[in-house]
């Protein structure tokens, strides 16, 4: 039985710098998804997603774990096996805080790999500079290893097994309004989970949140992950 599952979204990106998608000047008022997030819009252009891509990935090499991420290793730590921490975020900041109990279900900034044989490649090893990267090993097109909408997340079926063998399912910056991760909080609730929300704005699946913290998660996450594990302390 996990003891503490937790779910975040871009919000516990927000105070690393880093844009979230919905709030006011967020990623898809300047990007209409459907452009830069779609397999369709990659087909129509892709070096118009691979600048976006390219764009983020080089961002996310220069921001760094937040008091929100460093809080979510230090439960980690003192939870081990007994917690999971799952991240729609693409950033990386999660590992560069150490988390290792992490599943990254909307995939990886600094990945990608082949339209065609599926040949995975590190964004570090390939040229950005040039046009759209190609394969070295058949010469089709690279696409960043993101789960776009219409696509399949990552770990469904290790996500489903944990939110039904689990105490407390936690979401953390999002705002719950995209599924299948919208719909966890739901799962778990049925299979007896406390949900608790920590976010700067109401989500959107509130009405299945027993406990929400309105604010931002470098500011709350600290002290309540210490009472935790005060609390798990005896
Ligand atoms: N602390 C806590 N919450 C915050 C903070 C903060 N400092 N800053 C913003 N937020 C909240 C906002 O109020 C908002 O509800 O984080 C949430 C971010 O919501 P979105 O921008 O919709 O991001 P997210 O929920 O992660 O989006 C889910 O949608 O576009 C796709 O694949 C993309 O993974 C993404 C998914
Ligand atoms: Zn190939």
């Amino acid at each position: 039985m996990i003891k503490y599952l937790v779910l975040t979204g871009a919000g516990i990106s927000a105070e690393s710098g880093i844009r979230t998608f919905r709030d006011t000047g967020g990623l898809w008022e300047e990007y209409p998804v459907e452009l830069v997030a779609s397999p369709e819009g990659f087909a129509a252009d892709p070096k118009f997603v691979w600048d976006f891509y390219i764009k983020r990935f080089k961002q996310s090499l220069e921001v760094e774990p937040n008091p929100g991420h460093i809080a979510l290793k230090r439960l980690e730590d003192a939870l081990g096996d007994k917690f999971h921490l799952i991240t729609q975020n693409v950033d990386g900041i999660h590992r560069k805080a150490g988390s290792k109990r992490l599943l990254e279900m909307h995939g990886r900034l600094d990945q990608c790999y082949c339209i065609s044989c599926h040949r995975q490649y590190n964004m570090n090893e390939i040229d950005l500079a040039g046009d759209v990267p190609i394969c070295t090993a058949c010469g089709s097109l690279l696409r960043p290893n993101i789960v776009w909408f219409g696509e399949v997340p990552y770990y469904l079926y290790e996500i489903e097994e944990m939110l039904k063998n689990c105490e407390v399912f936690m979401i953390v910056g999002t705002s719950g309004s995209v599924y299948p991760a919208a719909g966890f909080v739901m799962t778990a609730k049925l299979f007896g989970a406390r949900t608790v929300a920590i976010n700067l704005e109401k989500p959107d699946n509130l009405s299945f949140i027993d406990e929400f913290y309105q604010g931002r998660a470098g500011e709350i996450l600290p002290s309540f992950v210490e009472k935790i594990i005060g609390d798990s302390n005896g």
